[in-house]
Order: C-alpha cells, then sequence, then structure tokens
C-alpha cells in the first residue's frame, strides 16, 4: 500500500497536478520546472498567465540555486522564516521556465512548513508551483473539504493535511533598490519580521497596475455582499434584512447563532486569522442578504485579515 505522501509523490513526477496543504492555506501543486505541470495549474485554476506563481521548497537550501544576487536581508530572512508563512521575491536564474514568473525578474520562493508537504518536497527531486487552490476569483482554501468541494473533480488527488494553522496566505517580502518591501500582507506579522531585519516599506493596495498581482484590490470575493462597518449600527441600518455577523471577538444576542461567526471570543489575532476563510465560506452559503463584517485593530495578523476583509468587500470580481 502507498502512503499518501508516496501517492502525492508518483503523480507529480507525472506532471499531474496534486493539492497539498501548507501551514497558510492548501496549494494547487505541480513540478514547477515542467511546463505540461504548470500549463495545467493555470487550466485548473482558470487564472490568466499574467499571474505568476510562488516556488516551494524544503528549505531555503533546496531553492537558493533557481536565484542570484540574494540580499543580505533576504538570508536573514530565511533563516528564520524558511519553513515558514513567508515568500521571497528574488532576482530568478534562467532554470525557472518563463511561465512561473509571468516574465518578471523575479521568482516567489517559500518553504511550507506542513509537516506532510514539508516531508513530500524533501522527497522530490524538483520544487512545487503552487498557487492557492482556489479557482481564481475564490476565498482561499484551508481544508481538504474546501479543496474537494471546488476542485475535487477536477484534480487527481488531495493531499488532506487537516486544518491549515495560520489561515491566512504567507507575506510576500521582495528587495526593488535591496529595500525589504511587504508586496502582500500575509500570515507572518509586518512587527515580527521588523524585530529581525528593521523597518520594512509596506506596499499600498493597489487594483491598477499592481507590482503585484496578488495585490489586485478584490480577491476572496463570496457570493453574498460583504460590508465593512460598525455591526451595531450596520444591524441597524439592515432592520428588516436577513443578515450574516462576521465579528472579531463580541457575540449579538439580537441574530441567532447560526447566522453569526466570531472569530476569536478571546480576541487573539492568530485564532482570528486561522478562522477566517472557514468563516466566510461558512456565512456565504447561508441564505441571507447581507455579511456585516468588521475590521480588526491594524496590527499584528489584523493587518493580514484587514487586508483580505477589504478585498472581499469590495465589489470588483479579480482574483488569484
Ligand atoms: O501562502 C501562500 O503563499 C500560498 C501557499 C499555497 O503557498 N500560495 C499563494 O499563491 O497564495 P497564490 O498564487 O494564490 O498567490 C501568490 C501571489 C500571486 O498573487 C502572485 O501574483 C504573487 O504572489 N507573485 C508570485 N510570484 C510573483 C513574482 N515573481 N512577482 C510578483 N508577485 C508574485
Ligand atoms: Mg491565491
Amino acid at each position: 500500500m502507498e502512503t499518501n505522501i508516496q501517492t502525492a509523490k508518483r503523480l507529480l513526477e507525472a506532471d499531474e497536478v496534486v493539492a497539498i496543504p501548507t501551514e497558510t492555506v492548501y496549494g494547487l501543486a505541480g513540478n514547477a520546472l515542467s511546463n505540461a505541470a504548470i500549463v495545467k495549474i493555470f487550466a485548473v485554476k482558470e487564472r490568466p498567465f499574467f499571474d505568476p506563481l510562488i516556488v516551494h521548497g524544503a528549505d531555503f537550501e533546496h531553492l537558493k540555486a533557481y536565484v542570484q544576487n540574494i540580499p543580505a536581508t533576504a538570508y536573514e530572512l530565511a533563516r528564520h522564516f524558511m519553513p515558514g508563512p513567508l515568500t521571497l521575491l528574488l532576482e530568478r536564474r534562467e532554470s525557472i521556465p518563463d511561465l512561473i514568473t509571468a516574465g518578471s525578474p523575479w521568482v516567489g520562493l517559500r518553504a511550507p512548513a506542513h509537516p506532510l508537504t514539508n516531508e513530500l518536497l524533501q522527497q522530490l527531486d524538483f520544487p512545487l508551483a503552487a498557487p492557492s487552490a482556489n479557482p481564481f476569483g475564490y476565498i482561499s482554501p484551508t481544508t481538504a473539504a474546501h479543496v474537494a468541494q471546488q476542485l475535487g473533480d477536477k484534480i487527481p488527488y488531495i493531499l488532506d493535511g487537516g486544518v491549515c494553522n495560520v489561515g491566512v496566505e504567507s507575506t510576500i517580502v521582495g528587495f526593488p533598490n535591496g529595500k525589504p518591501t511587504v508586496y502582500r500582507k500575509g500570515g507572518l506579522a509586518i512587527e515580527t519580521l521588523e524585530n529581525i531585519i528593521g523597518p520594512v516599506e509596506v506596499l499600498a493596495v493597489s487594483s491598477s497596475n499592481p507590482q503585484a498581482p496578488g495585490m489586485l484590490k478584490s480577491h476572496y470575493a463570496p457570493r453574498i455582499p460583504l460590508v465593512l462597518g460598525n455591526i451595531p449600527e450596520m444591524l441597524d441600518e439592515w432592520a428588516g434584512k436577513k443578515v450574516g455577523i462576521l465579528s472579531f471577538f463580541r457575540q449579538y444576542t439580537t441574530l441567532p447563532a447560526e447566522q453569526q461567526v466570531t472569530l476569536s471570543p478571546n480576541g487573539n489575532f492568530a485564532e482570528a486569522a486561522q478562522k477566517l476563510f472557514s468563516a466566510m465560506r461558512y456565512l456565504d452559503q447561508l441564505d441571507i442578504d447581507v455579511i456585516l463584517a468588521e475590521l480588526l485593530p491594524e496590527k499584528d495578523l489584523g493587518r493580514a485579515i484587514n487586508d483580505r476583509l477589504r478585498r472581499a468587500a469590495s465589489d470588483m470580481k479579480n482574483s488569484s
């Protein structure tokens, strides 16, 4: 009998795409050095080719041969956070296919900290390209069941690694002109990065001409409209409509419990991040007119959570 990792390995070696668990979200993985596998990833995800893919390896040692002119701060970050919820944008070498980077001179590198996927990556002799395992335009999956619901009939295998314990995508850091710059707020808090390398730039979300296509403003868009604001005030405004609530730590006695999700009753940012996408999926399948949501304090993982909430609240339909 094959183990689950062996099944995933055999399929990946045959240029198939396989969903893999990571500590952030599930990825839709294929051999990053095979154009045939990369094309399948784009096809399954219905993702446009201009949106580049992150390359995953077991650790920075496995990945650094694909890049050059690595800044000292990048080594420092890799030493602390690889494996971890961090993606580094570094200068690609020729060995990285053009399809991975969408023509950019930079390639995103990441070492996932999930034990199953890390073991799989140790056993493979190529790195894995993996976008989040959601169809383009929807919320990223944080359980194998989320992947099965949306992509189950399009892929041969889902490596089930349970619930992703970080719950939001990796923090993306690049080095334009050598200066560490956050391109996507994610599962590694900016404060944590800054404790190691000092102050970093944070790029504003931009919907036109985005420097990282992941910054397209609307992303993660649920089916049911999601509005942001003060929940008690919005409850008054929406009186008479069927509403759902996505709150940080308060519960509202005026609404049935099934119509609300409290991300963390103790106000814990990590717990809130872990539950965010499941909460959005849950509320999105209720028979309601609107999801009323509130922003978290703009610090720690609250920054990545707020970024996802703002994208979900936007009415443009654009996502990776
Ligand atoms: O946590 C994560 O990063 C997950 C897991 C599966 O590793 N992956 C993920 O991939 O979120 P994806 O493709 O859904 O989002 C990655 C974002 C994309 O929006 C892409 O445009 C941006 O990173 N990106 C990737 N390579 C890039 C590059 N060379 N330059 C600029 N942006 C890049
Ligand atoms: Mg994505």
